[in-house]
């Protein structure tokens, strides 16, 4: 069993549940890219824990990679810019991609992040994400075509998820106590306002 961290007020996957998932998911992705050689790659930072576990339950050759991004400007600014701060080691050029994430909040990351991959010459490009929180898509993200779970639209952390860079470590994904939240923003110095209205808008698997 899990034992809880304080400021998660419940967990909602265990270890247990994700552990099954992601077999599940491992199978679903051996048959599909079966003789293909699939590059997989890990969006930094957030992923990390899935993609370790992930790719230890596919049975086919494939390669990895890691690339990190963060999208920006939010709210008002929000234009689907993205920062990449890490682009793959690996060529993509004629290769079946499959992009490994976390979560799909509102689509962004991924909307733009794809249309990257393809603009360097990938054959195809497809999703895997542990938690899909539909209700808050705001970009089309094409090619979403293995999910872990539906996620509902509240503030999670945990397994790769952060807030305010705290929680990526916790083995399991929990909903976030909203007295830790609301306190920190309360606390905050006036010149961190947007940081954190833009960590507690959506950013973080909230
Ligand atoms: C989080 C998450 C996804 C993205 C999803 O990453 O890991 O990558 O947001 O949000 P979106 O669908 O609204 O674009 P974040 O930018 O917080 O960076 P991190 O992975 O380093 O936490
Ligand atoms: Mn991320
Ligand atoms: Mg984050």
């Amino acid at each position: 069993p899990d034992t809880k961290h304080a400021d998660i007020e419940e967990i909602l996957y265990s270890q247990d549940v994700l552990k099954k998932r992601i077999a599940e998911l491992g199978r679903e992705l051996s048959e599909a890219y079966e003789g293909q050689l699939p590059l997989f790659a890990g969006v930094l930072t957030g992923a990390f824990v899935f993609f370790g576990d992930l790719v230890r339950a596919i049975t086919i050759p494939i390669e990895v990679d890691f690339v990190a991004a963060h999208s920006y400007g939010h709210g008002m600014e929000s234009s689907g810019k993205l920062d990449i701060k890490k682009d793959f080691r690996i060529d993509p050029k004629g290769r079946e991609v499959v992009l490994v994430e976390d979560i799909v909040d509102t689509g962004l990351t991924l909307n733009v992040l794809s249309k990257h991959i393809m603009d360097r010459g990938a054959k195809s490009v497809s999703i895997c994400t542990l938690l899909d929180k539909r209700a808050r898509r705001a970009a089309p993200v094409p090619n979403l075509k293995f999910i872990g779970f539906d996620c509902p639209d509240q503030f999670v952390v945990g397994y790769g998820i952060d807030w305010a860079e705290r929680y990526r470590y916790l083995p399991y994904v929990g909903y976030l106590r909203p007295s830790v939240y609301s306190k920190a923003i309360s606390e905050q110095e006036p010149a961190q306002d947007r940081f954190r209205e833009e960590k507690t808008g959506c950013r973080n698997g909230c």
